[in-house]
């Protein structure tokens, strides 16, 4: 049985898309990396696996029912069935959430609802709370919103930087984020 195909939605440097593309066993086939920004280093990541990057540039289009048709067209064409968005920094809008219901899911640096948006670990540093973490939900209109599927907690230690911090809760991220698709994609 051909294995289910997903694309990974990415802007930045790829170090998730890096750790699920190591997974061994995974449950899909990644088809396709989906890039809003043509000078990110998840582009040579996905060259460096033979992955197809789709790289738009969203001023290009007059709104974003226009590009996320363009966006659609793509993953049709590779059969995507699933999207994974690993540090994508844009909100979906209708054409891609209806299009794709229920098959789109994100990873975020915190533990939701704390904390959405850029720079969480960050804002869980400065705020001086004892703990933070790791959420992957499904996604809807919202920033960093929707039904929450597995959250990992990381403590924040009296001697933490927030570089120190920081590569902690991308450990766990990157963790976390391959065996989370797995365990949806198993019950499917
Ligand atoms: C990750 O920490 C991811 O959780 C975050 O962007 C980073 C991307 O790093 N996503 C968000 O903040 C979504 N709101 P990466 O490019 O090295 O995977």
């Amino acid at each position: 049985m051909s294995k289910i195909k997903a694309a990974i939605f990415a802007s930045g440097t790829g170090s998730n898309f890096e750790a699920i593309m190591e997974t061994e066993h995974l449950a899909c086939d990644i088809a396709l990396l989906v890039c809003d920004q043509s000078s990110a280093g998840v582009i040579a990541k996905a060259d460096k696996y033979g992955i197809p990057a789709f790289v738009f540039d969203a001023k290009q289009f007059p709104d974003k029912t226009a590009y996320e048709k363009a966006i659609i067209d793509r993953l049709e064409e590779s059969e995507v069935s699933w999207i994974f968005l690993a540090g994508y920094m844009r909100i979906a809008g209708p054409t891609l959430l209806n299009r794709y219901e229920g098959r789109i899911v994100n990873i975020h640096p915190s533990l939701l609802p704390a904390f959405p948006g850029m720079d969480a670990i960050g804002q869980a540093y400065r705020a001086g709370v004892k703990t933070t973490g790791v959420t992957v939900h499904f996604i809807d209109e919202g920033i960093d919103t929707g039904p929450i599927i597995a959250q990992e907690e990381v403590a924040i230690l009296q001697d933490d930087t927030e570089e120190s911090l920081t590569k902690r809760v991308h450990k766990v991220e990157h963790q976390l984020y391959p065996k989370v698709i797995n365990q949806l994609l198993q019950t499917k």
